[in-house]
């Protein structure tokens, strides 16, 4: 990482960002327990945050939790009432996230799922609950398709969908890549370019994270 992305992170994060204490001590319980530090950035997580409380979000949909460190600031930027159910691959992840969604006292507003998203999705959308206002995706890069599949499925018109690691430190722009990752972002860049009701842009980011970014799209 440049040591000036990181220097300007943390002056945003000091100055801009109030990290809770639910939120640093997860960090502390996920490296405790193992977990690889591939959580998003403090900007990050309150920039999702943001998006969550612009778009008046009420239902959110996160496609890999790690520990919870992103569902806990998508969840305090939801009005009373509202959701996230995160779906987690991994019951060590899973475990940990909802220790730290119990310590941060949200247990009652995030659900875990455990379980491979591609067979958890087909699941929830059988419950035919509320569609979901705001999606994240962000767990196996090669499955961005199908996740967004499932996203435009359980959205509405309106839904705010942000999927995470498109950039990859520039490798996006390398059409002859055979890394999964990459493919996984060039195939989700393609799927939504051929979708019309996706509304979309992508957005590079450097910092704390090095450097990646989003895509941010909204659905019509
Ligand atoms: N959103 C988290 C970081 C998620 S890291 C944050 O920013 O705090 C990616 C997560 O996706 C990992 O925990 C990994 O176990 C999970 N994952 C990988 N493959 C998955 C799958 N097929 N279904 C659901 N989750 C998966
Ligand atoms: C990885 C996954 C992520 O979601 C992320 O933000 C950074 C890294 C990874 O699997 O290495
Ligand atoms: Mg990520």
């Amino acid at each position: 990482m440049s040591d000036v992305w990181g220097r300007v992170d943390e002056y945003i994060v000091e100055t801009l960002v109030d990290e809770d204490a639910a939120l640093s001590v997860a960090l502390s319980a996920n490296a405790a327990a193992g977990l690889r530090p591939i959580d998003v950035s403090a900007a990050q997580g309150k920039f999702l945050h943001l998006l969550v409380r612009m778009s008046g979000a009420r239902r959110v949909l996160e496609v890999g939790t790690l520990g919870a460190y992103s569902t806990i600031w998508m969840a305090k930027a939801l009005p009373d009432g509202g959701k996230v159910v995160t779906l987690e691959y991994d019951p060590h992840h899973a475990r940990v996230a909802r220790q730290n969604i119990e310590r941060a006292g949200l247990s009652s507003v995030i659900e875990v799922r455990v379980g491979a998203a591609a067979e958890t999705l087909p699941i929830l959308a059988a419950e035919s609950q509320e569609p979901f206002d705001f999606v994240f995706i962000d767990a196996d890069k090669p499955n961005n398709t199908t996740y967004l599949d499932w996203a435009i499925r359980l959205g509405r018109p309106g839904t705010v969908i942000v999927l995470d690691n498109v950039v990859r430190n520039g490798q996006l722009v390398d059409a002859a890549s055979t890394d999964p990752n990459v493919k996984g972002s060039r195939g989700a860049f393609e799927l939504i370019a051929a979708s019309p009701r996706l509304s979309a842009t992508a957005l590079q980011t450097v910092g704390a994270k090095g450097y990646d970014g989003f895509a941010v799209m909204i659905l019509d």
